[in-house]
C-alpha cells in the first residue's frame, strides 16, 4: 500500500502567496506534560517531525510558548533549513508553569518575542506569525500596530490571529492583511461557524485547533463510529475528513508526539466522505455541540 500523503487534502495559498497542503501539523504536543518542558521521548518527537516532509506535510504550526521555546527548538533540530516547509509560529502568551497561560500583548513584548522566534527557528523571516491571543489589558489596535511593524520591517512575511471574533478580524484588517485565523473548531465545537464563513469569503486560512475532538460522537455505536467502520478507518480520521470537507480554507493541524499517530492522521487526507455522510455528521455534531 502506498504511504499516506498530505497532498491528498488539496492545497491552500497562505496570504495568496505560499502554497501548502491543507492537512498540516500542530507542534504543541511534542513538548512535555502540560505543554511544559522537554518531551518524555525526545527521539520519538524528532522522528515524528522528520517524518512530516516524507508524508507531504509542509505546514507546521508552533508557538514561542510551547515548552516554552522547546517546540520551536525541536523543529529547528529536526527540520532546519526547512526546504519546502512553512513554519508558522505565534507569540502573545506567557507561561508560568504546566498548563498555565497568560496573555501579554504589549507591543514591545510581541516584537521582542517575534525576534526571539527568528533566532530559535534559525530564519531571517518568519513566513507566518500569529498573535496567540488578543490581550484584553492592551488596546487591540496597539497589538495590531506591532504586527504591522513586524511586517513592514520584513521580520515576518504574513500575519494571523488566534481565538478571535469577526469584529476582531475586521478591526485587524484595517491595520494589516490577515492571512490566517486559528480558532478552536471541530465536529462538536461549532462556536466559530461565523468566523469560518468570514474567512472563506475573504480567502483567509482557517486553522481549526483541537480538530480531532469528537466527544460522545466517537463512542462505540455512534454515527461517527458507524461511518468509521464503514470506511475501515478510525473515528479520529473521519473527524479530520469532515473538517477538511467543511471548507476549502480549512487547514487542520492535528498534533501528536508519535509517528504512528501522525501516519494515521495524514491518511485521513485521502478519506472521502459522501455528501450524505458529511450532512449527517454535521447535524449530529451540531446537536452534540448544543447539548
Ligand atoms: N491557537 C491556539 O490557541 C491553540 C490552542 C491549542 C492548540 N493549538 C494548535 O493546534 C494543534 C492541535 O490542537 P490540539 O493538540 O489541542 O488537538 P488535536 O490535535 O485535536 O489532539 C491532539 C491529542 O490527540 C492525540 N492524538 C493525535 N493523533 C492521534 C491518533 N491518531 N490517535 C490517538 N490519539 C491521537 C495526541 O496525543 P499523542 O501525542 O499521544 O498522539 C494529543 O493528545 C496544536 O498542536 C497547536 O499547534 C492552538
Amino acid at each position: 500500500m502506498s504511504q499516506p500523503n498530505a497532498a491528498q487534502s488539496g492545497t491552500f495559498k497562505i496570504g495568496n502567496e505560499i502554497t501548502v497542503n491543507r492537512l498540516g501539523f500542530g507542534a504543541m504536543r511534542i513538548t512535555g506534560r502540560g505543554v511544559w518542558g522537554e518531551p518524555s521521548d525526545h527521539a520519538e518527537a524528532i522522528r515524528t517531525l522528520k517524518r512530516l516532509p516524507e508524508l507531504g506535510v509542509n505546514f507546521i504550526d508552533t508557538a514561542d510558548s510551547y515548552g516554552p521555546d522547546v517546540s520551536e527548538k525541536l523543529i529547528r533540530e529536526a527540520l532546519h533549513p526547512y526546504s519546502g516547509l512553512l513554519i508558522a509560529t505565534k507569540g502573545g502568551l506567557t507561561r508560568g508553569g504546566p498548563d498555565q497561560w497568560a496573555p501579554n500583548g504589549r507591543p514591545d513584548y510581541l516584537i521582542g518575542q517575534a525576534k526571539k522566534s527568528l533566532q530559535k527557528l534559525g530564519v531571517e523571516r518568519i513566513d507566518l506569525w500569529q498573535l496567540h491571543r488578543i490581550d484584553p489589558k492592551v488596546p487591540r489596535d496597539e497589538q495590531f500596530a506591532a504586527i504591522k511593524s513586524l511586517l513592514t520591517e520584513g521580520l515576518i512575511r504574513h500575519a494571523g490571529l488566534s481565538e478571535v471574533s469577526v469584529a476582531d478580524i475586521e478591526a485587524a484588517r484595517k491595520v494589516f492583511p490577515v492571512a490566517s485565523v486559528q480558532n478552536r473548531y471541530n465536529l462538536v465545537d461549532r462556536g466559530s461557524e461565523d468566523v469560518l464563513d468570514y474567512c472563506a469569503a475573504h480567502g483567509i486560512g482557517f486553522i481549526p485547533w483541537y480538530p480531532l475532538a469528537a466527544g460522545n460522537l466517537a463512542k462505540p455505536g455512534s454515527l461517527l463510529d458507524t461511518i468509521a467502520h464503514h470506511h475501515g478507518v478510525a473515528p479520529s480520521q473521519v473527524a479530520l475528513a469532515w473538517v477538511l470537507k467543511r471548507s476549502p480554507v480549512m487547514l487542520p493541524i492535528p498534533g501528536t508526539s508519535k509517528v504512528a499517530h501522525l501516519e494515521e492522521n495524514v491518511a485521513a487526507a485521502a478519506l472521502q466522505l459522501s455528501d450524505e455522510e458529511f450532512a449527517a455528521l454535521d447535524r449530529a455534531g451540531k446537536a452534540e455541540a448544543g447539548r
